[in-house]
């Protein structure tokens, strides 16, 4: 089964009212990790680059990596997705290295705090829609800002989706998804107390674009065992908090399709990468730390993919092709 483009996944999940984990990577166990997951469970599965990881790996690695995973898991969706794309080149890019879905982050200007105005990310938006969709890429844009980290910058202000302004900005871009804010962020540090996500305005959303699929970002549960570990083995991740998967959940029954997860698996591999090194100081071999990295993802992306509901459904439908959507696009 080749690469799918990502509107199928969550067209087909918005039918199943389950939601889909989108898994950020940057090397190969992550990657395997995420493929075993996958193929126990029966669940389709986006897998994510950011910029940092596209950087990280030279695309060309990451690149490959990507189609490695296709190629050992034939029988599994799997939709290669660029994460936080802040400029049309990269989109560019991201299509010409065989991407089937792209984000477009015109939420913030350049700089990565100022919130950009909703006429110039509509501008950028449509654009990017324009780029994309003649590929059958899928497009992924964001209105609203998360609190907390937008790639290592601090926004200056928190900014909620607004659901009149989410109606008017599918209508002017064609977007095939939609990152709604609703006050959570990126990394391990999200609240100081357990949160109140806006979830009514998912519920809202849903019901003004049904044929928009929603996503929520910064949906990591940073799982406090994995918390204690780190602290346990000479970690110090003091006070950190992240989404309560049963609030996640919340938000799938309310019409959240497409869940972005990163910080919990980069727990999940350090707290066992530190374990390890603690008690077996002589250990020097990096597969003997990185395998069981490794499995401690695959555990991580496993639960995930249970609890929001996807396992079981990789083969309830039949894969579309880019050249299909692009046709359906037209
Ligand atoms: O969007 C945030 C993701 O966690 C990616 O993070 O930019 O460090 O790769 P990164
Ligand atoms: P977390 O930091 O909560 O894992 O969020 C990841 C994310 O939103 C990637 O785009
Ligand atoms: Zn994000």
């Amino acid at each position: 089964m080749p690469l799918v483009p990502m509107k199928i996944v969550l067209d087909e999940a918005e039918r199943g009212g389950y939601g889909v984990g989108a898994f950020n990577v940057n090397n190969m166990e992550q990657i395997q990790a995420i493929m075993r997951a996958a193929s126990e469970v029966r669940s389709p599965v986006i897998i994510q680059a950011s910029r940092g990881a596209l950087r990280y790996t030279n695309m060309v690695y990451l690149r490959h990596l990507m189609h490695a995973a296709v190629e050992d898991n034939r029988d599994i969706k799997i939709v290669m997705h660029l994460d936080h794309g802040n400029d049309l080149d990269i989109v560019k890019q991201a299509i010409d290295l065989g991407f089937t879905s792209v984000m477009i982050d015109g939420s913030l200007e350049p700089d990565g705090k100022t919130p950009r105005s909703f006429e110039s990310n509509v501008e950028m938006t449509r654009k990017a829609v324009e780029i994309a969709h003649p590929y059958g890429v899928t497009v992924e844009g964001e209105l609203g800002t998360l609190g907390g980290i937008e790639e290592h910058v601090q926004a200056s202000r928190v900014i909620l989706t607004n659901p009149e302004e989410a109606v008017e900005f599918v209508k002017a871009t064609g977007v095939d998804a939609l990152a709604v804010a609703i006050g959570t962020s990126h990394g391990a540090y999200k609240f100081k107390q357990t949160p109140m996500l806006a979830l009514d305005r998912v519920e809202k959303i849903h019901r003004l674009v049904p044929h928009v699929r929603l996503v929520m970002h910064g949906s990591s549960s940073v799982p406090q065992e994995l918390i204690a570990e780190i602290n346990r083995y000479g970690g110090s991740m003091p006070n950190a908090m992240g989404v309560p998967v049963e609030q996640i959940q919340d938000g799938i029954r309310r019409g959240i399709r497409k869940i972005n997860v990163d910080t919990d698996t980069r727990l999940a591999a350090t707290a066992t990468i530190r374990r390890i090194f603690h008690e077996e100081p002589a250990v020097f071999d990096p597969r003997e730390y990185l395998g069981p990295a490794r499995d401690a993802i695959y555990r991580v992306v496993k639960a995930r993919m249970e609890a929001f509901g996807s396992a079981g459904h990789n083969d309830d439908y039949a894969p579309t092709t880019l050249e299909e959507a692009r046709r359906l696009y037209k």
